[in-house]
């Protein structure tokens, strides 16, 4: 989204003298080089922590996936059709994506070239591709997507489930299952079709737009209509029970739970949805997405751990033993619908915009359900030397979701609230999520928001809490 593109394709210049054909078909030295005379996109986003996430030179609208996918084998089959617009001339672009092969690429239905250099996707178009103009490319794949290792030791992508599999994206695993433009900065709408064997149910985000039954197999179809971050993009499959009701405002719910970790207290928590969103609505604002719900999934033991924000239904793990689901975390990752998922980090070092909103939504919940106040959570954050181990706001990639990002990130906003006083933060709360309109926001776009809604001078406050390296000798 938005990026200036392009850099000049010399690396790229040799294979086309050699003769490198429209359908050179990866491995090492198949790169196609970019047309002549026009630039190649950007192989990254920018982004300060993940170089080569994203690409540069376009800007994604909508992905239409239509993949097909077998437990035993663990096969995937698909085709990506990804509507674009450029925004620079481009002989050459790049997609990220993770193993895979690739058979076809197409661009507005013509053949195009492609070669694969690490986790890019490179295609050049069958003829130059305008600043402006509208495009779609085709890439037909397939293949056993593979579970990634972030450079946290923590896994992402593709997991492998037993009777089906669940993709988990954050930061970078979207890449595992679909050809795009895998940074949070480039967010889209999305068509999710996933066809498999009878009997097995196939969750997404957004709503169910269709179910088709033919030859032993099922094919679900789910729309995502508001803009989304490849990193929340999920699909669960697999033997799932699931529940439809509606808010008493009115928002479909659809929650599917795996029949292995549907125990008492999962139900119990899973049951507060509707309370626990009539509460953050209040405190945060409406509720951004045409409806909610939660995935409890059995992620492979080990190699799972976390829950993810995934849009409009988050993805939560069941198997570490009952609950599957606590309060708290629900709480937690439905508070991320408001906190990036529909205002969304810029770069990936923004990430305590996030962790430090979802955080804080704890903390002001368990003060809610007369639990501990948010003073004493603040105080027990403060006194944890875990947590003053680097600045929320410059995380690096291996320490994206460590302490510091999450519950100093809230004492940022425990600080606001004593800066700005009750009325204030409640009004910076309730419009910080909607100032950006479902886009993207930067920690330089937050601190400027506060300062225009207060008027005060909030230099100080956040080049010690958000920016300093020295932990303040008092909270
Ligand atoms: N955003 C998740 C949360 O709600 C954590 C994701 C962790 N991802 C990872 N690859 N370790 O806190
Ligand atoms: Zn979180």
């Amino acid at each position: 989204m938005r990026l200036p593109a392009v850099r000049t394709p010399l690396r790229a210049a040799l294979p086309l003298l050699l003769g490198c054909c429209l359908s050179c078909s990866g491995g090492a030295g198949a790169v196609p080089s970019a047309l002549p005379g026009f630039p190649a996109g950007v192989p990254g986003a920018g982004d300060r922590l993940f170089p080569r996430a994203g690409n540069g030179g376009y800007d994604v609208t909508h992905y239409g996936l239509d993949l097909r996918y077998d437990p035993g084998p663990g096969e995937l089959t698909g085709t990506a059709r990804i509507s674009a617009t450029a925004t620079a001339d481009l002989g050459r672009l790049d997609l990220d994506l993770a193993g895979l092969t690739v058979h076809r690429v197409a661009v507005d239905g013509k053949p195009a070239g492609q070669g694969r250099d690490g986790t890019e996707l490179v295609v050049r178009p069958p003829r130059p591709i305008t600043r402006g103009a509208r495009f779609e490319i085709t890439v037909r794949y397939s293949g056993v997507p593979k579970l990634l290792t972030d450079p946290d030791g923590s896994h992402e992508g593709w997991f492998r489930t037993g009777d089906g599999a669940v993709a988990l994206g954050e930061p970078v695993g979207s890449m595992a299952w679909f050809p795009g433009n895998d940074h949070p900065s480039d967010k889209a709408t999305y068509d999710i079709t996933v066809s498999v064997p009878a009997g097995l149910t196939v969750v997404s985000n957004g709503e169910l737009a269709g179910r088709s039954s033919a030859g032993g197999r099922t094919a679900f179809h789910w729309r995502t209509t508001e803009p989304m971050a490849t990193y929340l993009a999920t699909v669960a499959i697999g033997h799932y029970t699931v529940t439809r009701s509606r808010t008493p405002g009115g928002l479909p719910l659809y929650v599917a739970v795996d029949p292995r970790s549907d125990d008492p207290g999962t139900a119990a928590a899973l049951r507060r949805i509707p309370e626990i969103l009539a509460w953050e609505s209040g405190v945060f604002g409406p509720y951004p997405f045409a409806s909610a719900g939660a995935i409890v999934a059995r992620l492979p033991t080990g190699r799972g751990g976390y829950a993810l924000e995934t849009q409009n239904r988050p993805v939560f793990p069941g198997d570490d033993g009952p609950p599957a689901v606590a309060v708290g975390t629900l709480v937690h990752e439905l508070s991320h619908q408001w906190f990036g998922d529909w205002t969304t980090p810029a770069d990936w070092q923004d990430i305590w915009l996030n962790e430090g909103f979802a955080t804080y939504a704890e903390w002001l919940w368990q003060q809610h359900e007369g639990g501990r106040s948010v003073a004493r959570s603040a105080a027990s954050a403060f006194a944890d030397p875990a947590d003053w181990a680097f600045p929320p706001a410059s995380p690096t990639a291996a320490h994206l979701f460590d302490a510091p990002v999450y519950d100093r990130g809230a004492l940022v906003l425990y600080e606001l609230h004593r800066a700005l006083g009750d009325r204030a933060f409640a009004t910076l709360l309730r419009t910080w999520p909607a100032a950006h309109r479902g886009g993207n926001a930067s920690t330089a776009e937050f601190t400027a928001f506060c300062a225009h809604l207060t008027g005060k001078d909030l230099t100080p406050l956040f080049a010690t809490w958000l920016y300093g390296k020295a932990k303040p000798a008092r909270l």
